[in-house]
């Protein structure tokens, strides 16, 4: 691990980093079309997003929820804010007539039987231009086995994105045996802000998690990680925008849930309205009841 750092008052978590001239934390120096890319992303309105992430099947293959994309995910659509996506189920499954913004998984390599720090760069940022997305999205494996080899995955990518003004945001990617603590994630967090990439994807942490925002200069989204009871996964998601997320970026807790379409409109409504843990539990039954 670097220098140790320490809990205290200097995070500030209480002062909201100054973003003069647009909405988005960091972003105000960008490019016109970055920033439009970023606006297609997370809601003006709130400065959040609901994004819905599908890409599982680039190292797992037809994951739980997702063997029918066709039937499952494109019902959702109309409720997230963003897809979270590969080139490929985009190409052959997402309806082109869909006014969604796409943010495209551009990392891949390993499957689920070896190393997954193992990663390259899989499209050409021509190829996500091409497909009109509004952002690209790349694991960073701090502390992995091929950790330089993702970073200076991430930097290429940033490289391109600036060329043609595509938001990329850095996955922080954890290992099966790292610890999943504030101290790892500020530090995966802020070396994938400082290396270039507009926003970040990160998981949730019970302690400490308005430190990682708060010492990481642009947006983060909340990861949502293995299927949790609907009110844990209410709960954590709230906590994460009340502790300066800018949203999430869930799969399996939507997809997986016993009524999807209920799920993924109580998380917007915690993402977007501020609404309380309990009574988005009642939203998502209510809801579900109705069918
Ligand atoms: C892991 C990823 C995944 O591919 C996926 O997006 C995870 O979604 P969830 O954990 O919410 O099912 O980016 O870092």
């Amino acid at each position: 691990m670097p220098e140790i750092d320490t809990e205290g008052e200097r995070y500030q978590a209480d002062k909201p980093q100054a973003r003069p001239g647009f909405y988005l934390k960091g972003c105000h120096q960008l490019d016109w079309g970055m920033k439009n890319r970023l606006a297609r992303t997370f809601s003006p309105a709130t400065g959040r997003t609901v994004m819905l992430a599908i890409d599982h099947g680039y190292f797992q293959g037809p994951t739980t929820g997702l063997e029918r994309v066709d039937l499952s995910i494109v019902p959702l659509l109309p409720y997230c804010d963003a897809l979270f996506c590969t080139r490929g189920i985009l190409r052959s499954v997402i309806p082109a007539e869909s006014t969604k913004p796409m943010v495209l998984r551009a990392s891949g390599g390993p499957s689920i039987l070896k190393e997954l720090s193992d990663e390259q760069i899989a499209m050409d940022m021509e190829d996500a231009v091409r497909l009109n997305a509004a952002g690209v999205g790349i694991q960073v494996f701090i502390g992995g086995e091929f950790e330089t080899r993702s970073i200076h995955n991430m930097t290429k990518l940033v490289d391109a994105g600036l060329r043609y003004g595509m938001p990329v945001m850095g996955v922080t990617a954890v290992g099966k045996d790292m610890v999943r603590n504030a101290q790892y994630f500020r530090l995966a967090c802020r070396m994938i802000a400082e290396l270039g990439a507009q926003y970040v994807k990160t998981y949730f942490v019970e302690d400490g998690f308005e430190t990682v925002t708060a010492s990481c200069p642009v947006p983060i989204v909340m990861a949502g990680g293995k299927k949790l009871p609907e009110l844990d996964a209410l709960t954590m998601a709230y906590n994460a925008v009340q502790q300066g997320a800018a949203g999430v970026d869930m799969g399996r807790n939507i997809f997986q849930a016993d009524a999807p379409k209920a799920m993924i409109a109580a998380v917007s409504a915690v993402v977007h309205q501020d609404l309380k843990p309990a009574e988005a539990l009642d939203m998502y039954n209510s809801l579900k009841s109705q069918g």
